[in-house]
């Protein structure tokens, strides 16, 4: 019978290094899942996955104010610590960090980390200083944990590029993985946002995913026109009158450039604001 793993909990950096220290004493290899709690099945396949991959999973549990605009919701981000342990732990999280924010940001901070032209347009144009709070977070706690695989989600695609961009500018020795978007039965992706939706608006929320369904459909079909493409996506938002766009976009794959024409890896990006959420969905398309 395989022994039971006991989660271990710690706040600072020192506590992480000296719970990971026998790890690293044995060459065991870590994966490393970064979160700012709202845990859902998203978070746990990537829980899941990185222990498929790695002999010991770390976690972390930080909701990291340098990413949210002054308007935006970090009062308010769903804060279930208890549960989220619970499912870490249920998961295999073999090591959760909570840091406090003066262990992340010491005082007289003054170090941000910005990666240019990919952080321009779409969640960067719609979330100014967002992707510079993430890469700046991203960096410490990878600085931190030092693992040998960082897990990310498909569904925040842009960071996602984000991230490995930095990491390879950076020279950063740590392999980015992605685990793929995680939905409800009707297609919604989880989202720790999607607590703010009211009823009538969760039932119109899957028109993010019925519109890249749509989508999806139109290239199947051999639609090659970026403008069509998002039209598709278009039209199933209109049925959805609380589905109001923030952007639909064709884009390449590999850089985020907008396309006219569709060819090689593309990704078909949106973000619409539902009620209280902004929400955001995609998927990448190479000819299947
Ligand atoms: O995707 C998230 O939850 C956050 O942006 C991350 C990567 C944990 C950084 O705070």
């Amino acid at each position: 019978m395989a022994s039971a793993r006991v989660m271990q909990r710690v706040r600072t950096v020192s506590a992480l290094r000296r719970a990971m220290a026998p790890w690293r004493s044995q060459a065991l290899r870590i994966g490393f899942v970064p979160t700012m709690g709202a845990i859902h099945d998203g978070h746990l396949s990537l829980v899941r996955r990185a222990r498929r991959t790695c002999d010991r999973v770390v976690a972390s549990l930080f909701v990291n104010p340098l990413q949210f605009g002054p308007t935006e919701d970090f009062a308010r981000y769903p804060r279930p610590i208890h549960e989220d342990r619970a499912k870490f732990a249920g998961a295999g999280v073999d090591l959760l960090w909570e840091p406090a924010i003066a262990g992340i940001y010491p005082a007289g901070d003054r170090t941000r980390v910005h990666v240019s032209g990919l952080t321009d347009a779409f969640e960067g144009a719609a979330r100014p200083g967002h992707f510079e709070g993430v890469t700046t977070v991203v960096l410490r706690l990878l600085n931190a944990v030092q693992p040998d695989e960082l897990w990310l989600g498909q569904k925040d695609a842009q960071q996602a590029m984000v991230i490995e961009r930095m990491v390879a500018d950076l020279l950063l020795p740590v392999r980015v993985r992605r685990g793929a978007t995680v939905r409800m039965r009707d297609g919604l992706a989880l989202s720790s946002r999607n607590a703010y939706l009211g009823a009538g608006e969760r039932a119109q929320a899957v028109a993010l995913s019925l519109g890249l369904r749509a989508a999806r459909a139109h290239l199947v079909a051999g639609e090659r026109s970026a403008a069509r493409i998002a039209a598709a996506v278009r039209g199933v938002w209109r049925r959805h009158p609380l589905v109001h766009e923030d952007y639909v976009a064709v884009v390449d794959a590999a850089t985020m450039a907008p396309l006219r024409t569709v060819r090689g890896r593309v990704l078909v990006a949106v973000a619409a604001r539902v009620g209280p959420a902004r929400l955001i969905d995609n998927f990448e398309w190479s000819g299947r």
